[in-house]
């Protein structure tokens, strides 16, 4: 696997004059608190093919990630239909540009923005992150993207500002998943904002050093790997900041069986399934099943956010 694809051409890349005078555009519209709607930069971020990023061996596992095809042909995008096979098949029809994010809430920097313009001067690393879905199987994988503490920054979230929600796109056109109603729709998560700033949390904007295919979340999602993949959402068009915790999909469809928090938790079970242990996705059929790590082996880094909290509770 390649830690780094060659860089653009020099003549591809935006004269300087030009980019200084866009931030400074920016940077008005965005003070003025307007919509920073502007035309979009010229795309850092390619709407097809390979990435530019560097590999970040500080917050990778050494366990082997698996293949591109198990990662991509194995998903939950209930969007697409709920087998795991549909979103694979079904999410050519979700079109990924033009893409914009609308920010709104709790911050001094709201409207709604390129996803080019979100991405500008973002540096985008490789992490290989364990995956754990409810469902207990899980992968590992080599996403692309950047923490999204230093995207939350630029929105200057007020003291007031206590979690962060995240809502997918609606669009039953693009999105036949949704004309059934096996799910509220738009789908939504959130995060409180330690764990939103916490720097093991990314937002993603690829895969294997190439852009994410459509079925696993294109152009924008979450990743949060101590927690269970439901979290980490999809196809992101706004991000908002709340003083109040926000619904959660997955809690509003079924409460008692997933919580807001969702921290990987071997000692809690699902009241259908066992969290005991997990099934790793394209393993040999005896070596498949293995033991859940609490917090999805990520305790050391994350466990101190949750001190004192009761995690039968707060599930
Ligand atoms: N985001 C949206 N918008 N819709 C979904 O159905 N499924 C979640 C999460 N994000 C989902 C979503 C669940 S249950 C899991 S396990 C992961 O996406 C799966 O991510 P993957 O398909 O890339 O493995």
């Amino acid at each position: 696997m390649p830690t780094r694809v060659p860089r653009i051409a020099p003549s591809e890349i935006t004269p300087p004059e030009v980019y200084f005078n866009r931030r400074t555009l920016i940077a008005a519209a965005l003070a003025s608190g307007a919509s920073a709607l502007l035309p979009a930069a010229e795309a850092p971020l390619p709407a097809s093919g390979a990435l530019s990023y560097t590999a970040n061996p500080r917050y990778s596992v050494s366990e082997q990630p698996n293949k591109l095809q198990e990662i991509a042909a194995y998903n939950n995008f209930y969007e697409f239909g709920t087998d795991k096979e549909s979103p694979s098949e079904n999410a050519h029809s979700l079109r990924t540009r033009p893409w914009s994010v609308q920010v709104y809430g709790e911050a001094e920097v709201r409207g709604t923005f390129h996803l080019e313009d979100l991405l500008e001067g973002q540096a985008l690393e490789e992490r290989i992150y364990r995956f754990r879905c409810v469902e207990a199987w899980s992968l590992v994988v080599p996403w692309v993207g950047f923490p999204l503490s230093s995207l939350l920054a630029r929105f200057k979230p007020t003291s007031r500002a206590k979690f962060v929600e995240f809502t997918t796109l609606y669009d039953p056109q693009q999105m036949p998943g949704q004309r059934s109603r096996v799910l509220n729709w738009p789908y939504l998560e959130g995060l409180r904002m330690d764990e939103a700033t916490h720097p093991l949390t990314l937002m993603v904007v690829g895969l294997y050093g190439r852009v994410l295919p459509n079925q696993d979340g294109a152009p924008l999602r979450l990743i949060v790997p101590w927690k269970y993949g439901f979290k980490s959402i999809k196809s992101i068009v706004k991000i908002g900041f709340s003083a109040a915790q926000p619904r959660n999909t997955w809690n509003v469809s079924a409460p008692g069986e997933y919580g807001f928090y969702a921290n990987v938790n071997p000692q809690v079970d699902h009241p259908r399934w066992s969290q005991a242990t997990e099934r790793r996705i394209g393993a040999p059929f005896l070596a498949a099943r293995r033991p859940t790590l609490p917090f999805n082996g990520y305790a050391e880094q994350v466990a101190s956010l949750y001190q004192g909290m009761d995690l039968r509770r707060n599930f």
